[in-house]
């Protein structure tokens, strides 16, 4: 197939551009590179820096290059950041996508991927969190991607428009050349590496005083390369119809557990530091994966928090400043 990939210069989106040519698709990357970098773009895809506001450049690549489906992966895609700047995502996620749905549909194009999210989950009733879950967004980053689902509900319902949501838990990981580089860094586990490669000084822990085993948050931490999996096996399956899927391992890490393991895989000590709770943390998000596993027989090759860990601190180690510099 012939897949148009939105925020393919991004972490999650060029791993998933990286295995769809591997599985012998092809590509074409639409990304403005405001997170994303050309140099983590495959050779073999095909390269549109634009912006999805501008509705005219999307029409152009829909005319040019006749994708059979869409994965949309670009996005603002902080919680935190969607607190302190909800018109960024509560308008421009919303906008951005709708342009991108609203071309895919006028050039007859009916298969697509949202990147969804975890976030979708602020306040589950039960543990590991299934796609019968009540919806409850957590942040206006949730929301907007919630806004996305029932969008593309409405097309499936008005124009055949086939569509799956994958909502990802904690995304992680690196595959051989393809790694995590966004700037600034938020995420714990880039972080904790930037500390074992002498980066940073420490660690702060946002808060040991959760409704956990041992007070720190815990999170279902889920490779890219699995999620990139997932995505092709969504593709390949949405003549069937359109889906939603819960995305994790199943299984949840805290924060002091992935600081540890980080200790065992770099050999340093990376010391850390109790701080104060970041706005918008729940205590506990595991996913149950069940559906996907049953309905396309999708189970995480790299389940394992150390293997992770280690395949992350190989590809920081060989690009300790990120990908361009
Ligand atoms: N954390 C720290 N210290 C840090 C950074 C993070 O203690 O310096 C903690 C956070 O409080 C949280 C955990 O580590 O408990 C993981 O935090 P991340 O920032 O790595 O990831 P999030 O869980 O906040 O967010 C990620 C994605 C979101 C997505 C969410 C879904 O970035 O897009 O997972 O669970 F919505």
């Amino acid at each position: 197939m012939k897949i148009l990939v939105t925020g393919g210069a991004g972490y999650i989106g060029s791993i998933a551009v990286e295995k769809l040519i591997e599985a012998g698709d092809s590509v074409v990357v639409f990304d403005n590179l405001y997170q994303g970098h050309r140099d983590a773009v495959h050779p073999d895809a095909a390269f549109v820096q634009g912006d999805l506001a501008d509705r005219a450049a999307i029409d152009a690549v829909m005319r040019e290059h006749k994708p059979d489906g869409i994965m949309h992966f670009a996005s603002y895609t902080l919680v935190g950041e969607s607190v302190q700047k909800p018109f960024m995502y509560l308008r421009d996620n919303v906008v951005n996508g709708s342009n991108l749905i609203e071309s895919a549909v006028e050039h007859g194009v009916r298969r697509f991927i949202l990147s969804s999210t975890a976030n979708l989950f602020d306040d589950p009733e039960r543990m590991p969190i299934d796609e019968n879950e009540r919806i409850v967004p957590g942040s206006p980053y949730g929301e907007s991607k919630y806004i996305l689902e029932r969008y593309l509900y409405w097309m499936d319902r008005l124009y055949d428009f086939r569509y799956a949501c994958l909502r990802y838990f904690n995304a992680c990981g690196a595959t051989a050349v393809r790694g995590e580089d966004h700037t600034p860094e938020t995420h714990l586990i880039p972080l904790v590496l930037q500390v074992a490669l002498g980066q940073r000084e420490k660690i702060i822990i946002f808060g040991d005083d959760y409704n956990t085993p041992d007070g720190t948050c815990v999170r279902d931490y889920i490779h890219v390369a699995d999620l990139a999996d997932a995505h092709i096996r969504a593709m390949r399956a949405l003549d069937g119809g359109s889906r939603k899927y819960n995305l994790g391992n199943g299984r949840g890490f805290s924060v002091k557990q992935v600081i540890e393991t980080a200790r065992e895989v770099t050999g340093h000590p990376i010391p850390a530091e109790i701080g104060p709770r970041r706005a918008g943390d729940p205590d506990i998000l595991i996913a149950s994966s069940e559906t996907i596993n049953h309905d396309l027989d999708w189970k995480p090759q790299y389940p394992e928090l150390r293997q992770i860990m280690e395949m992350a601190w190989d590809w920081h180690q060989k690009h300790p400043h990120g990908y361009e510099k």
